[in-house]
């Protein structure tokens, strides 16, 4: 039997130390503060009313019944609503999730819209009103999902610059003379990211200086973005977010309610507070979107690939062409010598969606990772020496070099730990009395990127170090682990460093996403630290030595700020940064001559599903992954990640599922009790794996982003698991019972 991991592992060859949570103590205590508990002075209360149809218009809006409510200090219609300068879409350049501005005119372009916004003395008489607003409609039909009448389908290649359909050789005739194909559509549903902590924004004027309190991933976006929007100077807007409980994508990029609840505490003259409901949240902020994927897969009888061929379709909003385009990873991964490609972005009348955990890979990963699972069954082949005979160091595309790729030994490791050699390979070959019991197993991966960063670190003669960055910690540790950086260069003790994260006011570092805080914010701030110990002509002095060491440079302090960026980004990549220009990151074009290497984290799950034989019911008694990802910053927080993931992983598999009312276009379960989301019970035993790896390419602390590495793939081994159990291949998530009987 496996061993359960340790909550306190071992640091291994190349990890630091597992040192405790810098803020666990404020967490539990419930000292921190988040944005909706920021205490302001005489503040009013925002309360949304939001359309209840995706398409038409508002034929008529009687706000009487409402205004007459006590306390209501004023009702928001398109008649009279702040007035905003409309800004681009994010991925364009721009600064928000969505361009669909609400209270901007009668018409409605996905479900749970804007239509008016109620603002009051008390949160209760600002939400009653807002149900005696009245609204009239002039519906007209939507169109929902992939597949629905009237979508409309374009091919990503041709709305996202960025996006290049990689291909290779002539795919076609291979699948053609390969004696061994598979062929196979895919399906994944629309996710909701649902974080503990609501959508919150506390809006404060001080003359024509705005603070911000509201969860964010990227501080400084929020801060150019509204700025832009209500025309104001940037440099009189504070945005405080030190803690942001939970977000997973869905903070990422400012929402439209911002300006709507900013713009109307400038005009009322007082702070105003709002926060969205539950049900809100599903169409107010970003989602999952549905997938459809069509793959085809070639291989000689001796398990060697021969081609692949992978479409994509995802849906989108009306007015933004959102994508995740995960063929970009998926063509990469296995060592075909013809590839095809092709993503379809699919426009229905939907909110647009955004980024999660993980946003190509989850999709399409689980895609590939199935298909493998089908090959493997089609060759007669053991799914890990199919993988392993299909393994590659070097780009399949171009022949790029993958700086470090660790997944064969992640497999071997987790096979071992997970005792793979049980299992027996037929379906419906291994049983417990009434218990079908099924193993299976899939590849986890993600890219290592890294984006500018700037930070700034003081230490003071008598051994402390305080840091401030304007990096995320949106609860995956980012304080611990940033705090240890500095401490490891500069010859501390961890306890000896104080560190600021998650504030305009502090220098400025990159949207918490893609998972490159560590690699990008440390980066910055080890360059920072090398900037002081320079000081100290490059000998960082410590302990009973720094005392003296300052008595000779006649100082009690040293401070210095530096920046970063990776490799391959333009001379303004900083300056970008403070604007709030999302991205930026250096990373190399596939399809260039000289190619830069490919960098990815990769790992292995495997996972054992008991399915009953009678009733269908599934579940998960236990999950083993193994992961690689360069240098490891502290084994503790790095557990915690890797488990949560697999943990979600598994619930994308057979729970998490926003369910769709294809005729209205609308989200019917927008709430966490029918919404399902994994509990403690629906996962008994999860162990981690670390696998050592050394990458001195892919940046100078050596980090791979592990945020977003766990929950990917984890979908692919439930779903083989499941085949392995029933002999039943489910080709749409989530996998329930009524798909099994
Ligand atoms: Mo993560 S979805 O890149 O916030």
């Amino acid at each position: 039997m496996s061993q359960p991991t340790p909550p306190v592992p071992a640091p291994l060859a190349n990890m630091g130390q597992p040192v405790p949570r810098y803020e666990a103590r404020a967490k539990v205590t419930g000292a921190t503060l988040y944005a909706s508990d920021t205490p302001v002075a005489n503040p009013l209360y925002a309360y949304m009313v939001t359309s209840g149809i995706a398409k038409g218009r508002i034929a008529a809006l009687d706000t009487a019944e409402a205004a007459a409510v006590p306390g209501v200090v004023r009702i928001y219609t398109q008649a009279n609503a702040p007035k905003r300068q409309p800004v681009k879409y994010s991925n364009e350049g721009g600064y928000v999730s969505s361009t669909a501005v609400p209270l901007a005119g009668p018409d409605i372009r996905h479900d749970g819209e804007i239509v008016a916004m109620v603002v009051a003395d008390s949160y209760e008489a600002a939400r009653e009103a807002a149900h005696r607003v009245a609204v009239r409609y002039a519906p007209t039909d939507p169109s929902a999902t992939i597949g629905s009448k009237g979508v409309e389908t374009i091919a990503a290649a041709k709305v996202s610059p960025g996006h290049k359909d990689k291909k290779k050789g002539d795919a076609e005739a291979a699948l053609k003379a390969a004696p061994v194909t598979i062929d196979a559509i895919y399906m994944t549903p629309t996710q909701h990211h649902n974080p503990m902590e609501l959508f919150a924004t506390t809006a404060e004027w001080k003359g024509d200086a705005l603070t911000l309190y509201e969860p964010s991933q990227f501080v400084f976006g929020l801060k150019n973005g509204i700025a832009a929007q209500l025309g104001v100077d940037p440099a009189k807007v504070h945005v405080v977010n030190p803690y942001v409980g939970g977000a997973f994508g869905s903070k990422g990029v400012m929402t439209q309610r911002t300006a709507l609840i900013a713009g109307a505490a400038r005009e009322l003259g007082r702070p105003v507070k709002c926060a969205l409901t539950r049900d809100q949240g599903f169409t107010l902020a970003t989602y999952r979107a549905e997938t459809k994927h069509h793959i085809r897969m070639g291989a000689a009888r001796d398990g060697k690939l021969l081609a692949y061929s992978h479409e994509g379709w995802e849906v989108t909003s009306r007015t933004d062409d959102y994508m995740v385009g995960g063929t970009e990873a998926a063509v990469e991964m296995w060592n075909w010598p013809a590839i095809w490609s092709k993503v379809n972005l699919v426009r229905a009348d939907r909110n647009t969606p955004g980024f999660m955990r993980s946003p190509p890979e989850v999709p399409y990963i689980y895609a590939l990772e199935t298909a493998m699972d089908e090959m493997a069954v089609a060759l007669k082949m053991d799914p890990i020496e199919f993988r392993r005979i299909n393994d590659t160091m070097k780009s399949p595309v171009n022949g790029a070099p993958y700086t470090s790729r660790s997944v064969m030994q992640c497999f071997d490791q987790a096979a071992a730990s997970f005792g793979w050699s049980r299992r027996t390979p037929a379906p419906m070959s291994m049983r417990d009395g009434d218990w079908l019991i099924g193993y299976g197993t899939a590849m986890a991966v993600y890219p290592s990127q890294g984006m500018p960063a700037s930070a700034r670190v003081r230490l003071t003669s008598d051994g402390h170090a305080h840091v401030q960055c304007a990096a995320h910690d949106v609860g995956t540790g980012a304080y611990t682990v940033l705090a240890q950086v500095a401490a490891v260069a500069l010859k501390l003790p961890v306890e000896r460093v104080t560190i600021e994260l998650g504030d305009t006011s502090l220098p400025a570092a990159p949207v918490a996403g893609g998972s490159v805080t560590t690699a990008s914010a440390g980066s910055a701030i080890h360059a920072a630290c090398e900037k002081i110990a320079r000081r100290f002509g490059n000998a960082m002095p410590a302990g009973p030595e720094l005392a003296p060491a300052f008595a000779r440079l006649g100082t009690s302090s040293v401070e210095e700020y530096a920046e970063w960026a990776p490799s391959g980004s333009g001379p303004d990549a900083v300056k970008d940064l403070y604007k709030g220009k999302l991205g930026g990151g250096g990373g190399g074009d596939p399809n260039k001559k000289d190619p830069k290497p490919l960098m990815y984290a990769f790992g292995a799950e495997f996972v054992e599903v008991r399915i009953n034989a009678r009733t269908r019911e599934i579940r998960v008694p236990r999950m083993t992954g193994a992961f690689a990802a360069g240098h490891i910053m502290n084994p503790r927080t790095a557990r915690s990640q890797y488990m949560g993931g697999m943990i979600w992983g598994m619930a994308s598999a057979l729970l998490e599922n926003t369910e769709l009312d294809e005729r209205r276009a609308r989200y019917v379960n927008d709430n966490i009790a029918e919404y399902l989301i994994a509990v403690n019970a629906d996962v008994p035993q999860v162990d981690i794996i670390m696998v050592p790896e050394v990458d001195r390419q892919v940046n100078v602390l050596g980090v791979k982003g592990i945020g977003e590495l766990a929950n990917v793939g984890t979908a692919a081994a439930v779903s083989n698991a499941v085949y392995h159990a029933t002999g039943k291949r489910i080709r749409d998530l989530p996998i329930t019972m009524d798909k099994l009987i």
